[in-house]
């Protein structure tokens, strides 16, 4: 057996110190990074090149000991895939066609999205045999409502409009989140048999919804999301990340059937802990702002995070992604600090 120590975590075991990575590990902090971002076209293009998004994978890993190494892609690769063109305006982020300029709502079909994936989980081969066995691979997709709300409005940022839509519009959005889910779970299973060891739903999009409509949008998606990646034979763990979700997390980590549960930065882990089932692993939550920062007062959220969690089987990682401004040095000592050297 292969010490996964991540993988253990999520099967329940409590591992001192906790295995450690972060979210957007690969990415613009990194000067060897934005180097190799320079040589695609544009970024979904860079997606979608093997050689490039295991360079990329790769790059955090030679610098810094983590344990985990997730596969550089991105939420946006579905609607991509389901023939809504996605591209990102520099310096703004991405953008398609909205759904909310056409009358009558013309969704692909999910079929479609593992051929048209195919780059990725060559990319994902590629990342897992030049892995160390010992780390983590980690797949991902983005949760079907936060990957909606960007195509319903064509952008990010707020999301009322999106909101309205869901109320307004009923059917046509539930049709839509039920394209995402079967397309979601076959991209997720897809990225399994190609080597991931275990996967992440990002909602990133969890907050600012009542009850109802959470359960609409969120959980009852998510829930049709993980059994049918049960029923397509998929066994690994499945981290569940709902950023924003409040009071309605215990929900989420009780209602959905993920494994583990991403906890962003606001929440207490004794909160997520209460309200999650019994001894299910948490991941998180660093304020990303304390890496910008570095020094003492990185050192002490740090201690933070790992004693606040000490209670759970805990992933260490941030409470949402770690920002262009990091200087990578401090990413350095925050591994040093959580290995005790
Ligand atoms: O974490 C990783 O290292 C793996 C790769 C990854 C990316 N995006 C690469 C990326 C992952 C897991 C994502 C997830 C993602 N993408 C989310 C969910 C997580 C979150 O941050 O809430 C969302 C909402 C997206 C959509 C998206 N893609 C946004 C909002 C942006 C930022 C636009 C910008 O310019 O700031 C992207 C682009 C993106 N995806 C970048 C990276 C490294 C930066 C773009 C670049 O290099 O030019």
């Amino acid at each position: 057996m292969t010490d996964r120590s991540m993988l253990r975590v999520l099967n329940g075991e409590r591992v001192d110190p906790p295995p450690v990575w972060i979210m957007r590990q690969a990415g613009r902090y990194l000067p060897e990074y934005r180097q190799l971002r320079a040589q695609a076209k544009d970024f979904m293009s860079f997606c979608y090149s093997p050689a490039l998004a295991t360079e990329a994978v790769l790059q955090p890993l030679r610098r810094f000991d983590l344990d985990a190494a997730i596969l550089f892609s991105d939420i946006l690769v579905i609607p991509d895939a389901l023939g809504h063109k996605v591209w990102f305006v520099e310096g703004e982020g991405p953008r398609l066609e909205p759904l909310l300029d056409q009358a009558t709502w013309s969704i692909g079909a999910a079929d479609h999205v593992v051929t048209r994936l195919a780059p990725v989980y060559e990319t994902v081969q590629r990342i897992r045999a030049a892995l160390p066995d010992q780390i983590t691979l980690i797949g991902f997709a983005g949760g079907p409502w936060t990957v909606a709300t960007y195509m319903i409005q064509g952008e990010g940022g707020e999301k009322d409009r999106c909101r309205r839509a869901a109320y307004e519009r009923p059917a046509d959005v539930d049709s839509l989140l039920s394209v995402l889910v079967e397309a979601t779970a076959q991209h997720l299973a897809a990225q399994v048999a190609a080597g991931a060891d275990c996967l992440q739903i990002f909602e990133s999009w969890s907050e600012g919804l009542p009850e109802p409509l959470f359960e609409r949008v969120i959980l009852n998606p998510t829930r049709a999301l993980v059994d049918r990646l049960r029923a397509l034979g998929v066994t690994v763990p499945v981290i569940g990340f709902p950023r924003g979700a409040g009071a309605l997390l215990g929900r989420y980590a009780r209602e959905t059937g993920v494994n583990a549960l991403g906890v962003d930065t606001q929440t207490p882990a004794a909160f997520a802990r209460a309200q999650a089932p019994d001894g299910m692993p948490l991941q998180g939550n660093l304020d990303p702002q304390l890496l910008i920062c570095g020094g003492p007062a990185l050192e002490a959220g740090a201690r933070h995070v790992i004693e606040s969690f000490r209670g759970s089987p805990h992933i260490f990682n941030l409470g949402h992604g770690i920002t262009p401004q990091t200087p990578p040095e401090h990413l350095a000592a925050l591994v040093n600090v959580i290995k005790g050297r």
